[in-house]
């Protein structure tokens, strides 16, 4: 665990694990959306374009993606994770890769669920998986009740995660009910686990995290299984330990 002093320094601290596995060559990343990996981006964008950071031989996987949403639409994952990091460094885009959520037929998402496992296996895995935590302490979309064996999957939003997400759609839009997500199991595969968290709103998730019990009821508790897991937290989500 690492305790920083401000959320800038939360963004640094996992930017620069990223930057040296980077360094060493090809890799397979896994990024994150939500407001908590923005830090962590603007400091790589940062690398890329003052020091020479280079991303030609990153592979990536997104976390997640809302079913219905086309993957150009502005508030698709996909798209977010392009405005925010991708769309300004050399990661080629043919090298990001999501799950496709666009199909809300059962079956085509099924089936995109169990291609998007495969397509991460064939890239070798993921070396290094970036994460947020959800104020009910879910990681990617797995919210609390989540297999902690589960792979990538259809899964339910609870209300809570459609009203802290409902910033990202207008007025009169409604979040999507469902998404497809990696699994707790996918998410355990890495070789590294990078979950930054700032601010007060996650020290109660952070606490169940990672001094709780390892249960479904906080699905980010499994990560006290993961081999390889840093926790980065500024001091007021560090301030329920
Ligand atoms: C969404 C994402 C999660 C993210 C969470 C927290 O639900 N699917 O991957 O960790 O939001 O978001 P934020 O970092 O904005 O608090």
């Amino acid at each position: 665990m690492v305790l920083c002093e401000s959320v800038a320094e939360t963004g640094q601290v996992a930017a620069e694990i990223f930057a040296s596995r980077i360094e060493q060559g090809p890799c397979v990343l896994g990024l994150a959306t939500g407001s908590s990996p923005l830090p962590v981006y603007q400091y790589l964008i940062r690398r890329y374009r003052e020091s020479g950071l280079s991303f030609a031989q990153c592979t990536a996987f997104t976390l997640d993606e809302y079913v219905g949403l086309q993957p150009y639409d502005s508030r698709s994952y996909r798209a977010t994770i392009r405005d925010e990091f991708v769309g300004h460094v050399d990661l080629p885009t043919r090298s990001l890769h999501s799950p496709d959520a666009s199909d809300p037929d059962p079956r085509a998402l099924r089936h995109a669920a169990a291609a998007y496992e495969e397509t991460i296996r064939l890239a070798g895995g993921i070396d290094v998986q970036l994460l947020g935590i959800g104020a009910n302490g879910h990681i990617g979309f797995n919210e609390p009740s989540s297999s902690l064996a589960s792979r990538t999957r259809i899964k339910a939003l609870t209300q809570q995660t459609r009203e802290d997400n409902a910033r990202f759609f207008g007025e009169d839009e409604t979040v999507p009910k469902l998404c497809l997500t990696q699994g707790l199991g996918t998410i355990l595969d890495s070789r590294h686990a990078v979950l930054v968290a700032q601010g007060e709103a996650k020290a109660d998730a952070v606490a169940a995290a990672v001094e709780g019990p390892v249960s479904s009821a906080c699905p980010a508790s499994v990560l006290q299984l993961h081999p390889h897991a840093t926790v980065i937290l500024d001091a007021a989500a560090a301030s329920r330990l």
